[in-house]
């Protein structure tokens, strides 16, 4: 190896983000919440839904406990319920489909696409088609999923979404600050869920979501569904509804975040061009025209995963195999599943995720680099 490890390399790496932000700053700003008093939902979580809104260009912005109760949430805002069909990718995070099932509606799993690892916009159409020749199952919605911070092919899954009457919901928990055709994600379809656990691109300190429409009769339903389905008169709850307020640590912690954000997201640009030129060897993630990724995660291909991991543990380099099982083939959604996905199980076997955050100097882009193309 030419290049030598100055110091060892995080995966993530909260506290030099902490250090450029400046902890007394945020502590400052906890200790504020300590003495108004308004823990749950205040004027933080108030400051940050208006600061949200505005960044992405939508209406209006909910926040919630977490990424995947601002799913539910949005499901929920659509009725969706059992009988309905909603189609999702494979290739992602559990949450996605558990949101489905969790209103007792059918996750539809569609495979992805073999060069963007998001939903593919041809296997989606073959699903729609079977869904509605061979079940009863009302088409109700599509949620495409940004992996890894790209966003996925909305031009593709909106006009496919509006010729079965269909809503599409973005599953932004990776690629809040991605955009797509100038918008920011939170605009690229019907309604948004994203997530700000620790270590998405924007990360609070526990958990947190938020949800995005332009819809105000929407945005109304979500209010309510976040708070037991409050209606206009205390104690009249008008339907069923989730506790999934977010707390306003939680916001003051996001609202500092941003202060650094968009310098963050040029900084993983920059580290993914690096990766993208260097890593001669492998396969990679291939970003759509028009589309900017937030590089949540960045993830290249090897025929040799294990070997892979092993190699780069030897020298140091943390990986990670996001996600190393779809979830048409994890235990409780095989009930769902009514075909194989062959990209999608491939891509499982072939994922390898290097490390990817916006404090990662130079040093360590090079020797990560030189240690992968070490491995033959
Ligand atoms: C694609 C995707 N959807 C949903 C979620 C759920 O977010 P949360 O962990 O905030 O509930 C995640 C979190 O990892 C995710 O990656």
């Amino acid at each position: 190896m030419e290049h030598k490890l100055e110091k060892p390399i995080a995966f993530f790496d909260m506290p030099t983000q902490q250090k450029t932000i400046g902890k007394e700053k945020i502590l400052k700003s906890l200790e504020k919440i300590l003495d108004h008093g308004g823990y749950a939902q205040g004027p933080e979580t108030k400051e940050l839904e208006e600061k949200l809104a505005k960044y992405t260009g939508m209406k209006y912005c909910l926040t919630c406990s977490s990424g995947t109760d601002a799913l539910i949430l949005a499901l929920m805002s659509w009725g969706v319920k059992a009988g309905d069909a909603v189609f999702v990718p494979s290739f992602t995070f559990v949450a996605t489909a558990e949101a489905v099932a969790f209103l007792g509606a059918t996750p539809v799993f569609v495979d992805s696409d073999e060069k963007t690892f998001n939903i593919c916009p041809k296997d989606l159409e073959t699903a729609i088609k079977a869904t509605k020749e061979k079940t009863d199952l009302n088409l109700k919605a599509i949620i495409a999923v940004d992996i890894f911070g790209q966003p996925a092919d909305y031009r593709a899954i909106n006009k496919i979404a509006k010729s079965y009457n269909m809503k599409v919901l973005g599953d932004a928990a990776q690629s809040f600050g991605s955009e797509l055709d100038g918008k920011k994600a939170g605009a690229f379809c019907d309604m948004t869920a994203t997530s700000f656990y620790p270590t998405k691109p924007l990360g609070c300190y526990g958990d947190g979501g938020a949800v995005f429409c332009n819809s105000e009769e929407e945005y109304e339903i979500l209010k309510s569904c976040r708070i037991h389905g409050m209606g206009g008169e205390k104690y009249d709850n008008i339907r069923l509804g989730m506790t999934a307020r977010m707390d306003s640590f939680q916001a003051a912690v996001l609202l500092h975040k941003m202060e650094v954000f968009e310098q963050e997201m040029k900084d993983r640009q920059i580290i993914a061009k690096r990766y993208k030129d260097g890593l001669t060897n492998n396969t990679h993630q291939t970003v759509i025209d028009g589309a900017m990724s937030a590089w949540a995660i960045y993830t290249i291909l090897s025929d040799n995963r294990d070997a892979l991991q092993a190699h780069l543990r030897e020298l140091n380099v943390p990986t990670a195999a996001f996600y190393p099982r779809p979830v048409h083939t994890q235990t409780a959604y095989k009930k769902w599943a009514t075909r194989s996905l062959p990209v999608c199980e491939r891509l499982a076997e072939q994922v390898v995720s290097i490390p990817m955050q916006p404090y990662l100097d130079e040093n360590s882009q090079n020797y990560i680099i030189e240690a992968i193309n070490s491995f033959n």
